[in-house]
This record gives structure tokens, C-alpha cells and sequence, in this order.
């Protein structure tokens, strides 16, 4: 015991030795760079001190570049869909096959013997180009279709309201999708559902930098009247296709517009099947996963299916390019095809994946929502989400989630949300957790 003891005492002295001698190095070494740095920023021997500014930078990735001029297009500027040029298929002996759904490997070992596409676990098809969301929606369909690869791939729109403070999610959204959308349509008002006055969030972290990388992809449409809240909801989803499309020089009818809201997370590899491919039946409905406060939580209806991806021909026929014709809610809208079932998803709806101080503020400004106010016996506030979200409570204060975890789960969170996990701990871990729930 006292021999224990004394080894940690040893340690905090090795520790304690080690950050004297790092102090006495930066002595050592910052005067004279600072010296040099006084001597060329100030030649007037520090009679005119100029203030020194700094660029706040968002990860410090990009610092090097000019990050404070914002890339994000508007609707002044003339925008031209590209066709992106990724090689996505390989020739093998004469086969040509999907590259990310096929063992090329396994395929170059077989040295010509291979006469087909050996496909990856969890690919099907002749090319193996079909993920398994869309073999089984074809499946589930019951209807005898024969995808054909197309030439060129088609381009892809998102287009998508920001409504409340969903920044987090925007930024998942994005940066998930960024190699198979085109372009990103992101709509967004100065006023909340019920007509309070409200800032531009979006815009601001634009102009400070936010998804640099990604910017040139962007679209930024704000909107800036209210009409009633009923329909302004309607408005921002009218505005944001019609003023959107009014910018894009080239669009054609089979470019491929995806509409989803802001915590809707469609499934990147049944995007690209629909950009590589050409003859599957439309609309596309999307079956997703129904995430609650985090990806730990599942709302026990498991899925929502949510529209859903339009031709822009099939968009002008049926509802003359106005997006608030489209059936909503409960009304019937009847998909072509529909993407996702119990166990494999065709995307994520994360509702509520908030820190608990935001799903108070969300809450606020939100119109519909599911807190029965009657039996609730407290004020909701930051406490009381906490509570709901570590022992799994629905908002409703009465129905239970259903607990999930991460090992073994192929669908547990999108891909960029897993690759990122330090910076989602929030999403993927349930840190309310009370401890019979762990
Ligand atoms: C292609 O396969 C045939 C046999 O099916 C074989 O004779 C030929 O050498 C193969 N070519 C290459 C480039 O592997
Ligand atoms: C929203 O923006 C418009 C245009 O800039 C402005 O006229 C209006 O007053 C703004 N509304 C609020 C609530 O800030
Ligand atoms: C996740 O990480 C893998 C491996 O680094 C990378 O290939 C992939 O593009 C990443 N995906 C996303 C969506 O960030």
C-alpha cells in the first residue's frame, strides 16, 4: 500500500519536473521569435501598435485558405449543374462491374476464370451495383424491373428548410451526402412556424466559414415573409424549388431532385444507385430509421417513411414545380418505390437530436410537437429533457424507446456521424443514462 503510494507520488513529481522544464524551454526559445516579430510588424519601435486580428477558424482544416469569403451561391448568381466524372465501375477481363459493391481483389486473384462480378457482401445485381436497400425495395415491389446503367450519371439535387436551430444536423446532412449530391438547395427564414422574429443562423456560419470545403455546392435561398404560420412552412417549400430552379442554367428532366427535411438523412448508397442508373419506378419514398434525442434511442414505430426523390419531368408534370402541393402528413402519396424496411434502412430520421438546452428552444418555436402539455406535471426545461433522454421517454411523457446499440448494428448512425465520433460523442452516447439503463 505505501509502496503504491509513493509510485504515484514518483509520477506526479516525473510530471510536475516535465512541465517546469517545458516552461523554462518556451523561455528559452520565445523571445527571440518574438523579437522578430516586433521588429518586422512594428518598425515605429512600438509607437503605433497596431491591433492584431485574428481568424476564428471552425476546425482549423482550412485556416490556410481564405476562409472568411464566403463560396455559398445565391440566387443572383447563374449556377451550372456539373456532371461529376468519378470512375465508379471497372473492366475486368471484358465484365464491367460497380467498384465499391464488388471483390475486385478476389476477382483479379481468379487471373480471367472470373466470368461474373463477384459481388461484396450486402451487393446484388450483374454488376453488383445494387445496395441492399434497393434489391430489397425491388423485391418488396413486386414488380419486374431492369436498371440500366446510364452513360453519364444523372445529377442530383437536395433540397431541404431549415427551421429551427438544426445546424448540428445540417452539417451532418451535408457532409454525409457531399460526394453524391450536386447540389444542396438550403432554404431558411428570419421568422419562427408561430412568427417570432429570428436570426439567419444558417447564413451567419456561412459567412464565418462554416462547410468551407463544401460551399461552392450550396445554395442559399432565405426567406423573409410571413404569411400565417399554416402556411409558412408551405411558403418556404415553394419558394426554395421555384427561386432555386430559376438560378440553375442547365437543368434537365431527368435531373433527380431529393427532398427530405433537415433531421432526414437519406442513405448514400441508394442515392447513387439512383444517380448511376437509369429505369426504376417513381416517386421514391424513403422507409427510415427513427432515431430519438440520439442514434441510442428508436421511437418504437421503428421507421417514418418520408418523400422522397422526384425527376424534375415527373416534379413539372405532377405538381407544376410547386413543392407545397405535395401531400403531406397522414394524406396518401403513393411512391413508385420505396427504400428501406424494419432491418435495413434507407436512411436516418433523428428527431430531436439536440443538446437538451436546444430541444427546450426547438420546442418553443415549433408548432407541432408531440409534448402532451396536459400531462406533463413540470415546466419542460433542460432538466427535465435530461431526464426524458436518460431514461427514454418520448416527449409525450408516456411512451417508452427502445434502446439501441452500436456493436453489430450496420445501421446504427450515418457514415460521417461514425467516422466523427468524438465530435458526436452526444448522438451516439447516451450520457443521461441512468445506471439500470447501461
Ligand atoms: C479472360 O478470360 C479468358 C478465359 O475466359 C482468358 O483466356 C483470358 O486470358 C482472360 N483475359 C485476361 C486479360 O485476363
Ligand atoms: C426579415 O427580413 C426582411 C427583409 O430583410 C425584413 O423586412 C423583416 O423586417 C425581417 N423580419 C424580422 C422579424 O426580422
Ligand atoms: C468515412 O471514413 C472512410 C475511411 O476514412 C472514408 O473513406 C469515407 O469517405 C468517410 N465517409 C464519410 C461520409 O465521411
Amino acid at each position: 500500500m505505501y509502496y503504491k503510494l509513493d509510485y504515484k507520488l514518483l509520477i506526479l513529481w516525473m510530471l510536475l519536473l516535465i512541465q517546469v522544464l517545458l516552461v523554462i524551454f518556451y523561455f528559452v526559445m520565445a523571445p527571440s521569435s518574438f523579437e522578430q516579430l516586433t521588429t518586422e510588424a512594428d518598425p515605429d519601435n512600438g509607437k503605433n501598435l497596431h491591433p492584431v486580428k485574428f481568424i476564428v477558424t471552425e476546425t482549423g482544416k482550412y485556416s490556410s485558405q481564405k476562409k472568411n469569403i464566403p463560396r455559398y451561391r445565391t440566387e443572383v448568381q447563374s449556377i451550372t449543374l456539373e456532371t461529376s466524372e468519378v470512375g465508379h465501375f471497372v473492366t475486368l477481363n471484358g465484365t464491367v462491374c460497380f467498384i465499391l459493391g464488388t471483390d475486385v481483389e478476389y476477382m483479379k486473384r481468379l487471373k480471367g476464370f472470373a466470368l461474373k462480378c463477384e459481388c461484396k457482401q450486402g451487393w446484388h445485381g450483374r454488376d453488383c451495383g445494387q445496395p441492399e436497400v434497393v434489391w430489397r425495395a425491388y423485391i418488396a415491389s413486386q414488380q419486374k424491373i431492369s436498371p440500366k446503367k446510364r452513360k453519364k450519371p444523372r445529377r442530383l439535387i437536395h433540397a431541404f428548410s431549415i427551421i429551427n436551430l438544426e445546424i448540428t444536423l445540417v452539417e451532418i446532412k451535408i457532409r454525409e451526402l457531399s460526394d453524391v449530391v450536386d447540389l444542396f438547395i438550403v432554404c431558411e427564414s428570419n421568422y419562427t412556424e408561430t412568427g417570432e422574429e429570428k436570426s439567419l443562423y444558417f447564413q451567419n456560419k456561412l459567412r464565418k466559414g462554416f462547410l468551407h470545403d463544401i460551399q461552392h455546392k450550396i445554395l442559399y435561398v432565405p426567406v423573409q415573409i410571413y404569411k400565417n404560420n399554416e402556411a409558412h412552412l408551405q411558403t418556404m417549400k415553394k419558394e426554395l424549388w421555384l427561386r432555386g430552379k430559376r438560378a440553375i442554367n442547365n437543368l434537365r428532366d431527368d435531373d433527380m431532385l431529393v427532398l427530405m427535411d433537415t433531421h432526414e438523412i437519406p442513405n448514400t448508397k441508394a442515392l447513387l444507385f439512383f444517380k448511376l442508373y437509369d429505369s426504376w419506378p417513381q416517386p421514391v419514398g424513403f422507409r427510415l430509421r427513427w432515431s430519438v434525442y440520439g442514434f441510442f434511442w428508436q421511437h418504437p414505430k421503428k421507421t417514418i417513411t418520408a418523400p422522397g426523390a422526384w425527376s424534375v419531368q415527373l416534379m413539372e408534370d405532377d405538381y407544376h414545380s410547386d413543392l407545397s402541393k405535395i401531400p403531406t402528413g397522414d394524406e396518401a402519396l403513393s411512391f413508385g418505390l420505396v427504400i428501406g424496411d424494419l432491418n435495413h434502412y434507407g436512411g436516418w430520421y433523428c428527431s430531436w437530436c439536440f443538446h437538451p438546452q436546444d430541444v427546450v428552444l426547438a420546442l418553443q418555436g415549433s408548432k407541432g410537437n408531440p409534448v402532451k402539455w396536459n400531462k406533463v406535471d413540470k415546466k419542460i426545461d433542460a432538466n427535465s429533457i435530461e431526464e426524458h433522454i436518460g431514461s427514454g421517454l418520448w416527449l409525450d411523457s408516456t411512451t417508452m424507446l427502445v434502446r439501441k446499440y452500436q456493436y453489430g448494428d450496420p445501421y446504427y448512425a450515418p457514415q460521417y456521424v461514425l467516422n466523427n465520433s468524438w465530435k458526436y460523442d452526444f448522438l451516439l452516447t447516451n450520457f443521461y443514462a441512468r445506471n439500470d439503463y447501461n
